[in-house]
């Protein structure tokens, strides 16, 4: 813990703390539900998807690193039981129980789509009042808005591949 660092934060530590770990529960759900749909995926450009559902699996864990140290330094704990992710995350968790191709990336457009929101929302928080925390959100921010574009594109690929088999 830095106690100064942590006397900045012009907010209350706890409430914040509180919003960390939800993210943070998010990031490890989301994380999970990639990595496991990347290994179940079944359809065409199933390799492309599988590809990009991998790397974003590996940027929501180094998403959930940079919580948990900015979690550390303000003196909290990271939410200590895989049992808490569900209870505290904002976003829930969609099993990939259909592996198909459209419906994996339904679902994790569905979540990158929750994650802005949160994020969003943590930025209005901290705006003026934890500049650290601001600037770190804002980066992740930043990456799940490009998850979410490079998901519709995958989406449109899909659509439109269908399209013109049908034809
Ligand atoms: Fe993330
Ligand atoms: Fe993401």
């Amino acid at each position: 813990m830095g106690t100064k660092g942590r006397e900045i934060v012009g907010m209350n530590v706890d409430e914040l703390l509180k919003l960390l770990n939800a993210a943070y529960a998010s990031e490890w759900l989301a994380y999970y539900q990639y990595w496991l749909g990347a290994k179940l995926i079944k359809g065409p450009m199933k390799d492309a998807v599988a590809a990009e559902l991998t790397l974003h699996a590996t940027e929501e864990l180094a998403h959930a690193q940079l919580l948990a140290t900015r979690i550390l330094q303000l003196d909290g704990t990271p939410v200590l039981d895989p049992k808490g992710w569900l209870e505290q995350s904002p976003c829930k968790y969609d099993a990939p129980a259909d592996p198909f191709v459209s419906a994996l990336l339904a679902q994790n457009i569905a979540g990158e789509q929750c994650a802005i929101t949160s994020y969003q929302h943590l930025m209005d928080v901290t705006k003026d009042k934890d500049m650290v925390t601001y600037n770190l959100v804002l980066t992740i921010l930043a990456q799940e808005v490009e998850h979410e574009e490079d998901l519709q594109s995958l989406q449109e690929d899909f659509e439109l591949l269908v399209a013109r088999a049908s034809r």
